[in-house]
C-alpha cells in the first residue's frame, strides 16, 4: 500500500515514523516534500506542500492509496478538493472547512452559530472599526485586558494578548497597518474577551460522523523558561493523565467535540480529518480558543508515540467513512517532547551549524528524534536548517520518567546556540 506524507517537519517525521512502527500491513511511503531525515524512511518527493496540482498528478501516476496532510497550508490552498475531484483517496479537510483554521471570524461565527463555548467576540473589517469596538467599552476600561488576532493563517504571530486598551489599541496598528502579519491574514481582526485558566490541546480523528479521541496534550508556546518571551511554532508537548481530568474531558466531549461535528454537518461541512481543539480551562468550564484542522507540532511527536493501533488503518478509515470499525488504542502511560532551537528562534534562527551527538542520544535511551529542520551536509554531519531544530520524544510511565528521558538525551546533543527550556512539562498553564 502506497501512503503519501504532505510536509517536512518534526510532525511529518513523527507520522512517518508511526505509519512505519504500527503497520500491520507492508506499506510503501512517500513524503512530499520531506527532508534528509525523512528521507531514511521514505522516498521524499521534490514538490510544494502547497503545489495541489502537482501533488495530485503525483499521487494519481505513482497509484498512491492514500495521502496524510500534516499542515495547514496545504488544506487553505485546496489540497483535499482537488485530490478528492480527481477520486484519490485523502485524509483530510476541503478548503471551506478548513476555514475553521484559515479564519479566525469564521470559526468564532461557527461556534456562535452552534453554542459552543467560547470567548465573548466581535469581528471588526479595518482598523477603525477595531478601535471603535476597543474605545467603546464593550471589553472593560483602559485597564481591563483584551486579545486580538488577525482573521488568516499568520504562522503564531497573529495573536496578541494585551495587558491594557493602549496596548490592545497598538496591536491594532501592527496588525493591520503595520504589516506585523501578511496582508490578508489581518484584513480583519477579531477581538475577544480575555480568559485565564490552565490551557490543553484536545484532538481526534473524525470521519465526519464518528470520532477518535487522542491523548489530550498541552504544549508550550513560549520560547522562554516560565512561559516567557515571544510565541513560538511550540518549544515543547507533554500527554499525562493531569492535562485534563476525566470529568472536564467528558464536559469537552460533550459541549465542545460533539457539537463541533453536528455543527459541522448542519453547515453541510464534510469534514475528514484531525481536528485540534485548542481549549481553556476558566472557572465557568472549558471554552475554545482555536480550532486547527491538523496535527499541532509538536503535539503530534508527543501524542503518536503513544498510538498502539495501525495508524495508516486509522486514516484510511477517516477518509473513507469508516472510522467506527477502526482500532484506536493508547498505551497508558504519559509522554514529553522537548524541542532543541536554534539560537535566534524565533525571530531569526541561525542555520548551517554542525550538529553533534544525536546518535549517541538515539543509542543511550529510549527517545525517538525528530527532526524538524535539519540538513545532511556532504561529509554526512548534520546541520541547523530552520528555527525548531528537532523534537526529543519519549514515552514512559510517568510524566516524570518521561521528561527525564527526553532531557538526559538532550544533554548528548550540541550545536553552537542550541537553547531549549528546561521546565517542558513542568510550568506554567497547569
Ligand atoms: P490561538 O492561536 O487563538 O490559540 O491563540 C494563541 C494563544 O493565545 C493561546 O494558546 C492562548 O495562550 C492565548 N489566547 C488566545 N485567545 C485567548 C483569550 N481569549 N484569552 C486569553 N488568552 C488567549
Ligand atoms: N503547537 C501548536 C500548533 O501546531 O499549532
Amino acid at each position: 500500500m502506497k501512503i503519501l506524507v504532505i510536509g517536512s517537519g518534526g510532525r511529518e517525521h513523527a507520522l512517518c515514523h508511526a505509519l512505519r512502527r504500527t503497520s500491520q500491513r507492508r506499506i510503501e511511503l512517500y513524503c512530499a516534500p520531506g527532508s534528509d531525515a525523512i528521507g531514511e524512511m521514505a522516498h521524499t518527493v521534490p514538490a510544494s506542500a502547497t503545489d495541489v496540482a502537482a501533488l495530485a498528478s503525483f499521487a494519481e501516476t505513482e497509484r498512491i492509496a492514500l495521502t496524510i496532510v500534516g499542515g495547514e497550508a496545504p488544506l487553505a490552498a485546496g489540497l483535499a478538493d482537488e485530490f478528492e475531484r480527481r477520486g484519490l483517496v485523502v485524509a483530510g479537510p476541503r478548503a471551506e472547512a478548513a476555514q475553521l483554521e484559515s479564519s479566525k471570524a469564521f470559526a468564532k461565527e461557527f461556534m456562535a452559530r452552534h453554542r459552543i463555548p467560547t470567548a465573548r467576540f466581535r469581528v471588526a473589517a479595518s482598523a477603525g472599526e477595531a478601535r471603535e469596538i476597543l474605545l467603546g467599552g464593550e471589553f472593560g476600561g483602559a485597564d481591563a485586558p483584551v486579545v486580538v488576532k488577525a482573521d488568516g493563517l499568520a504562522g503564531g504571530k497573529g495573536v496578541v494578548v494585551a495587558a491594557t486598551r493602549a496596548e490592545a489599541l497598538q496591536a491594532v496598528g501592527e496588525l493591520m497597518e503595520g504589516g506585523r502579519v501578511g496582508s490578508d491574514a489581518a484584513r480583519r481582526v477579531v477581538i475577544e474577551e480575555a480568559l485565564t485558566g490552565a490551557e490543553a490541546s484536545l484532538l481526534f480523528w473524525t470521519d465526519g460522523t464518528h470520532y477518535a479521541l487522542m491523548p489530550p496534550a498541552r504544549d508550550h508556546k513560549r520560547i522562554g523558561e516560565g512561559d516567557t518571551g515571544p510565541n513560538t511554532g511550540g518549544m515543547g508537548a507533554i500527554t499525562a493523565p493531569g492535562v485534563l481530568d476525566e470529568e472536564t474531558q467528558g464536559n469537552a466531549v460533550r459541549k465542545v467535540v460533539e457539537p463541533t461535528l453536528a455543527g459541522l454537518r448542519a453547515d453541510g461541512l464534510e469534514f475528514r480529518g484531525v481536528i485540534f481543539v485548542g481549549l481553556m480551562l476558566t472557572p465557568e468550564g472549558a471554552r475554545v480558543l482555536e480550532y486547527n484542522v491538523r496535527f499541532g507540532d509538536p503535539e503530534a511527536q508527543a501524542i503518536l508515540v503513544r498510538l498502539e493501533s495501525d495508524l495508516g488503518e486509522i486514516f484510511e478509515a477517516v477518509a473513507t467513512k469508516n472510522l467506527r470499525d477502526a482500532r484506536v488504542e493508547w498505551t497508558e502511560d504519559a509522554s514529553a517532547c522537548v524541542v532543541l532551537a536554534a539560537r535566534g528562534y524565533p525571530e531569526r534562527p541561525e542555520t548551517g551549524a554542525r550538529i553533534e551527538g544525536l546518535d549517541g542520544a538515539q543509542k543511550s535511551s529510549s527517545v525517538q528524534i525528530f527532526h524538524a529542520g535539519t540538513k545532511r551536509a556532504a561529509d554526512g554531519s548534520w546541520r541547523t536548517a530552520g528555527g525548531r531544530v528537532v523534537g526529543v520524544t519519549t514515552r514512559a510511565p510517568t510524566l516524570e520518567r518521561a521528561l527525564a528521558h527526553c532531557y538526559e538525551a538532550a544533554g548528548h546533543i550540541h550545536w553552537d546556540g542550541m537553547q531549549y527550556r528546561r521546565d517542558i512539562g513542568r510550568f506554567g498553564k497547569q
